[in-house]
């Protein structure tokens, strides 16, 4: 009895270990391919952009990624790169990035905290007024839910499927308002933000981008 129990424990643990190291594993290379690219030719490494800790770069309207669900970003960059969502700078970073590196970077960043970065200048407090109400009420004459019905509480997202918009930079987030008002970013589940940010005017895009730009990070993807 004894022994077959040591036995059983001896499978286990050899069953048990490589799973783990494969797991580490995947995460270091998330991490290489994060601060270094993956050593193909014309590979970037995603921290010139996205910096090493997922924070982003609200200068050039490069999102935070840090937090954002595992299979959001893996599905994010696939689509890109399959030319199916808009992505103008990504486009040309993705192409070289095997469906392993995909999953790695996944990995990496699903698990980095960032702080929040300062965004460029301050938030407009009419706007943030005006962007609250949509987020928070919606505008029912315009058939437009509350953002939080699907982004959750405070913009923090629902994983794996809505990503948090609260805390990203107002850049970032106005863009991807206007390309899927116009358009551009069409890999939306049922077209579902295409159809919100096409009855949104122009001020109204600007204000919930100024709106949850102004939040703070979900508190779990902060240091
Ligand atoms: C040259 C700057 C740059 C580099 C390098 C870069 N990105 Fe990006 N990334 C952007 C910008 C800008 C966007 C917004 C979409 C666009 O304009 O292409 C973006 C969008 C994204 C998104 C979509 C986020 C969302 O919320 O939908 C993900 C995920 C992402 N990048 C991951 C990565 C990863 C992983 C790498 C490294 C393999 C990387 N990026 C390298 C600039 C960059
Ligand atoms: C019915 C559900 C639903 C509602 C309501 C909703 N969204 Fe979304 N939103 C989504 C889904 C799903 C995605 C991811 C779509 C994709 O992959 O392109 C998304 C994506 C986004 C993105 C892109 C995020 C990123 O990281 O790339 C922004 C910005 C956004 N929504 C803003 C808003 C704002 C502002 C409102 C309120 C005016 C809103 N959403 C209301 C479902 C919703």
């Amino acid at each position: 009895m004894k022994t077959v129990l040591s036995a059983l424990l001896l499978v286990t643990s050899l069953v048990a270990v490589p799973t783990a190291s494969g797991a580490a594993s995947l995460m270091d290379w998330g991490r290489h391919v994060a601060e270094a690219g993956n050593g193909r030719p014309g590979s970037t490494a995603c921290m010139e952009c996205h910096r090493l800790d997922g924070g982003g770069m609200p200068s050039i309207g490069a999102p935070r990624i840090a937090g954002q669900p595992e299979q959001y970003i893996a599905r994010e960059i696939r689509e890109v790169k399959a030319g199916k969502r808009y992505g103008p700078v990504m486009a040309g970073v993705v192409q070289n990035l095997s469906p392993r590196d995909i999953r790695a970077v996944a990995l990496y960043y699903s698990h980095a905290k960032s702080p929040k970065l300062p965004d460029v200048g301050p938030p407009d407090p009419v706007l943030v007024a005006e962007g609250e109400h949509i987020a928070t009420r919606g505008l029912w004459k315009k058939n437009i839910p509350a953002c939080v019905q699907c982004h959750g509480p405070n913009g923090y997202g629902v994983p794996p499927l809505f990503p948090f918009i609260a805390g990203q930079n107002r850049t970032y987030l106005l863009r991807q308002l206007m390309a899927y008002a116009f358009l551009k970013r069409q890999d939306d589940p049922q077209g579902l933000m295409r159809g919100i940010a096409r009855r949104l005017t122009m001020t109204q895009r600007k204000a919930v981008a100024e709106y949850f730009s102004s939040l703070k990070p979900p508190v779990r993807d902060v240091p």
